[in-house]
């Protein structure tokens, strides 16, 4: 088995995703006991993770200099290159901060860099560099800000690198990860999802009680719900909130799924309520926790009218999938990005208690069971929409107005992607009011209105995403529409950011 040593990144789970992927058993660990659990159990390979803090912080996290003696092949990712540097007597300073593409330039073949190509796309995401490797260590490859990009010790067997193979945006990355799964010499065994333990796993948690099903109509809660479904029949109840911050048709699209999976799914109308909660309110994790809030308190209302009906309803299950934990402080020494709705959006006395079939999984793994579970590829491939919804997508206060512009200049650019028949590749798309002010001339009068960025992008696991590349004709037209057909709209932009370091939704 690998361990792995997590120090706070937001992408160590996708390390261990990685090696369960090439069939290679992985574990993480906390940097705290590290030394311990490692001595007692003797791993075939230790990845010491990246992380959020700085070597030279007052808190940083650290392990003990004697995890390099212990004769087991070490990779350092990121921080954990860093610590390695630092702890056996190399240098690492603030260096230029970098998030994003990078290309690297491999200089030496060894084993882990094996059947690379010379050069490919890495992604970094640092503010500190190492500038000078302790004694044993070299340099196999380089990128332009970067010379320590890619080192190693060979008679030591213990690697380093400054970005990160482990996300799919990294050319190349599984087959570093790969070579160094070799190098530990580990045992592989083929990785399938195995769905019927997670239908046992639901069955298990809800015994005989009944649990209702929070559902969207997209394809993390849909999954969910076919699974908690076919583990407990009809004890599962879904129920649809309305709260008016979703795409047109949303109502309808989710009473067609449920209509195919065989089950009827519960309306509840929460427009009026939702809008008067979020009167006057700007701040973005505000708006999370008043929706996150609000959908606990109708969830418990209908929990409490079910169980008048003789149906003891204990548990509530949710769509929550990997990235919404760990970006919500998911992992012990992780950092809070934003509080999902569903996740750190939530109150702290819940009478339900959550049953989360897809917590352990990623966007591209949900859809892979879905289509297992044969769902339709229309329900599979759906883009992911935010459970706050539009919300999150309106800087500053929600009206009523806005919601009118957003949902008219939301539906545009669906309509021009899916005329150029590029909607498939998209993985999301939107406008964002983004409550700047600019100046335009319409009519030859002067127009003083609003700033609307596009955010198109393509991604597969939402851990990392680049923006598309649509042709400039297609971008024109949109932009032409939105400023022609939204009222007040001054002008668009097109968000050309990467996540890291930009997260999908501007909020
Ligand atoms: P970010 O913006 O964090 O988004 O890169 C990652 C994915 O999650 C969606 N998203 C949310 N989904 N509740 C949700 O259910 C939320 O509070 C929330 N915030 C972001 C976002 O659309 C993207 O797919």
């Amino acid at each position: 088995m690998i361990y792995i040593v997590d120090f706070g990144s937001q992408v160590t789970h996708l390390i261990s995703r990685r090696f369960k992927e090439l069939g290679v058993k992985a574990k993480i660990i906390d940097f705290e006991n590290a030394i311990e659990v490692i001595n007692k159990e003797k791993p075939a390979g230790i990845v010491l993770s990246g992380g959020p803090s700085s070597v030279y912080g007052k808190n940083a996290p650290k392990v003990s200099k004697e995890i390099y003696g212990f004769n087991i092949p070490i990779l350092g990712i990121c921080y954990g290159l860093q610590l390695t540097a630092k702890l056996l007597g190399g240098k690492v300073v603030p260096g230029k901060k970098e998030y994003g593409p990078a290309k690297i330039k491999i200089i030496k073949e060894l084993e882990l860099t094996k059947n690379l190509p010379e050069s490919y796309t890495v992604w970094m995401s640092h503010g500190d560099e190492v500038i000078s490797l302790p004694k044993g260590f070299e340099i196999l490859g380089s990128t332009h800000d970067v010379k320590m990009a890619f080192v190693a010790d060979l008679k030591r067997k213990i690697y380093g690198v400054q970005f990160h193979p482990e996300v799919d945006h990294t050319e190349y990355g599984n087959d570093i990860l790969k070579n160094f799964a070799e190098i530990c010499k580990t045992k592989t065994k083929e990785h399938v999802v195995d769905i019927r333990a997670i239908e046992d796993e639901i069955k298990k948690i809800a015994k005989n009680k009944y649990v209702i099903g929070a559902v969207s109509g997209g394809v993390d809660s849909t999954v969910a719900a076919v699974l908690t479904a076919k583990a407990i029949g009809k004890k599962f109840i879904p129920i649809f909130v309305d709260n008016g911050l979703m795409r047109d048709g949303t109502r309808e699209y989710v009473e067609k799924i449920f209509k195919h999976i065989g089950i009827k799914v519960n309306i509840v109308d929460a427009e009026k309520e939702t809008l008067i909660k979020l009167k006057g309110i700007t701040d973005p994790e505000e708006k999370r926790k008043i929706i996150g809030n609000l959908y606990i308190h109708l969830f418990e209302k209908e929990m409490k009218k079910l169980i008048k009906f003789g149906k003891d309803v204990r548990f509530l299950m949710q769509g929550t999938i990997y990235s919404d934990v760990i970006e919500s402080k998911g992992s012990k020494n992780s950092a809070n990005i934003k509080s999902h709705h569903n996740v750190g959006g939530l109150p702290k006395n819940m009478k339900l208690k959550l049953i989360e079939p897809m917590r352990g999984f990623y966007k591209d793994e949900v859809r892979e069971i879905g289509r297992k579970l044969g769902l339709p590829d229309e329900f599979v491939q759906k883009q992911p929409f935010p459970g706050p919804g539009y919300a999150v997508r309106i800087r500053g206060e929600v009206t009523k107005e806005r919601l009118i512009k957003q949902r008219l200049a939301d539906k545009i650019v669906l309509e021009e992607l899916e005329a150029a028949n590029v909607l498939r590749d998209i993985f999301q798309s939107f406008p964002v009011l983004t409550g700047a002010q600019s100046t335009a001339v319409k009519g030859d009068g002067r127009n003083f209105g609003e700033v609307i960025a596009l955010r198109i992008i393509e991604s597969r696991d939402i851990m990392t995403s680049t923006w598309a590349r649509l042709p400039y004709d297609l971008l024109q037209k949109i932009s032409s529409r939105i400023v022609n057909e939204v009222p007040d709209v001054s002008r668009v932009v097109y968000d050309i950011t990467t996540k890291p370091p930009a997260t999908m939704e501007w909020e």
